[in-house]
């Protein structure tokens, strides 16, 4: 059966059979899941989005969004390409300032006077996306009794960050924002952010940022504009080669147990197709969309704002590989692997997501059979995937998931089993 997946997702599956060759001998002993950090991945991904918007004459500052994975070799390779960082609270400012970051942004809701004893520590370092205007009294009191400056701007949410509401302020009050900042001599502020998760094409980057500049160029004299340094339109793009599919029979992420009747029919090979791909636009197509609107709104409105956006599974997805052993093979359609779902945190692949899952040993990049793969939690909710590349099933063998570094090493947690340690693939 032809892949329903998009020419980009097709490229990356294909890319399998030379990642197998380089993974099946880092996994030696069952009991012991990997997880396989490739930095040659990370590399490649944030040369994509760094070229695609120069092709369209903007250069865009990516801060890699940390919470979709804050592996250290991670960060130190975005920061080696040149890249910032995204950190939401102290834990990631620490990782931020080990990993070696000049340029990080803070960004998230809530923040105290820990965080931004960091940022009045790291003034030339940390740039702070506020949320509240008890933030900016704070920080401004903060920097201004440790005698430094600090850069700030403004998270806003408009009608195009729906579901986003507890973030940041509404646009309307920017202009208040910027009023009750100037009191502060200790305050930079010169930007404004927005963000929202989960977007296949450029739609709600650009609308936001038409409605920033429209509201600006109204409430803003040209001189105050001149003094805005960034727009920041976060992250949430969905990498165009990304393997997660739903499920049709949870095509709306809404139930949660697959019933009785479905597990039957995906034993059976019932269910066709047996998965629904994500429709995401290409990656050169964003890039123009985007620049576009930089530089026919954002040029003309702020003409020195630069573009930062907070890329996270955008750089992350493809960074990490799950390794696992198939220990106990119940019955011809289901088996126990070495690693349980604590590995990732949450039952991912059972209700929500399917990712592709391939035996290393018995390989087969065609050949996708029903097969329950459970993980070795003491819970029933702990299964990797229905359905296994394969062209044999044999206890031992070796399992791998492919390209699942955004939102599982973060999400990790030390129940029952103890997170597995990560390996480096060299390139
Ligand atoms: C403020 C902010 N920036 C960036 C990101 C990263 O999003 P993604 O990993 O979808 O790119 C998130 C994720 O929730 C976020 O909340």
């Amino acid at each position: 059966m032809k892949s329903p997946l998009a020419d980009a997702a097709r490229r990356r599956l294909e890319s399998v059979p030379a990642l197998r060759e380089k993974l099946l001998p880092l996994k030696k002993i069952p009991g012991e899941p990997l997880f396989v950090y490739e930095e040659a991945e990370v590399l490649s991904s944030y040369k994509k989005v760094t070229d695609a918007f120069a092709h369209e004459g903007v250069t865009l500052h990516p801060f890699f969004a940390m919470k979709s994975n804050s592996y250290a070799g991670l960060l130190k390779t975005i920061v080696s390409a040149g890249g910032g960082l995204d950190a939401s609270s102290t834990r990631e400012l620490a990782f931020a300032l080990a990993a070696g970051a000049e340029q990080i942004l803070l960004t998230g809701p809530a923040k105290t006077e820990k965080e931004f004893a960091y940022v009045v520590d790291h003034p030339g370092r940390i740039t702070v996306n506020l949320e509240s205007m008890r933030e900016l009294e704070l920080l401004g009191r903060m920097a201004k009794e440790r005698g430094v400056k600090v850069r700030c701007g403004l998270r806003v949410v408009t009608d195009h960050q729906h579901g986003w509401t507890k973030f940041g302020q509404p646009l309307t009050q920017l202009r208040p924002f910027y009023d009750a900042a100037k009191r502060h001599a200790s305050l930079d502020f010169s930007g404004v952010h927005f963000h929202t998760s989960f977007n296949g094409n450029p739609d709600r980057y650009v609308r936001t940022i038409q409605e920033v500049c429209a509201y600006a160029r109204e409430h803003f004299s040209p001189e105050e504009r001149a003094e805005c340094t960034y727009i920041d339109m976060g992250g949430g793009l969905y990498p165009e080669d990304l393997l997660e599919c739903t499920y049709p029979w949870n095509d709306k992420l809404e139930r949660m147990h697959a019933s009785a009747k479905v597990l039957q029919d995906i034993r059976a090979d019932r269910i066709k197709p047996r998965v629904i791909p994500p429709q995401i636009i290409p990656m050169q197509d964003f890039a123009s969309a985007v620049s576009a609107v930089y530089q026919d709104a954002v040029r003309t409105t702020f003409p020195h704002a630069e573009l930062y956006a907070e890329p996270g599974r955008l750089l992350s997805n493809n960074s990490m590989h799950l390794l696992l052993t198939l220990i106990d093979k119940k019955e011809d359609w289901m088996g126990i692997t070495d690693a349980g779902t604590n590995m990732i945190g949450w039952e991912k692949y059972q209700y929500f997501y399917y990712s592709p899952v391939f035996n290393l040993t018995h390989f087969s990049a065609e050949r996708e059979v029903p097969f329950f793969l459970y993980g070795s939690l003491c819970t029933p909710d702990d299964l990797w995937g229905y359905y296994l590349h394969c062209s044999d099933v044999q206890e031992g063998d070796t399992i791998c998931l492919p390209y699942q570094g955004a939102y599982t090493y973060a999400l990790a947690q030390n129940f029952i089993r103890a997170i597995p340690p990560v390996v480096e693939l060299s390139s």
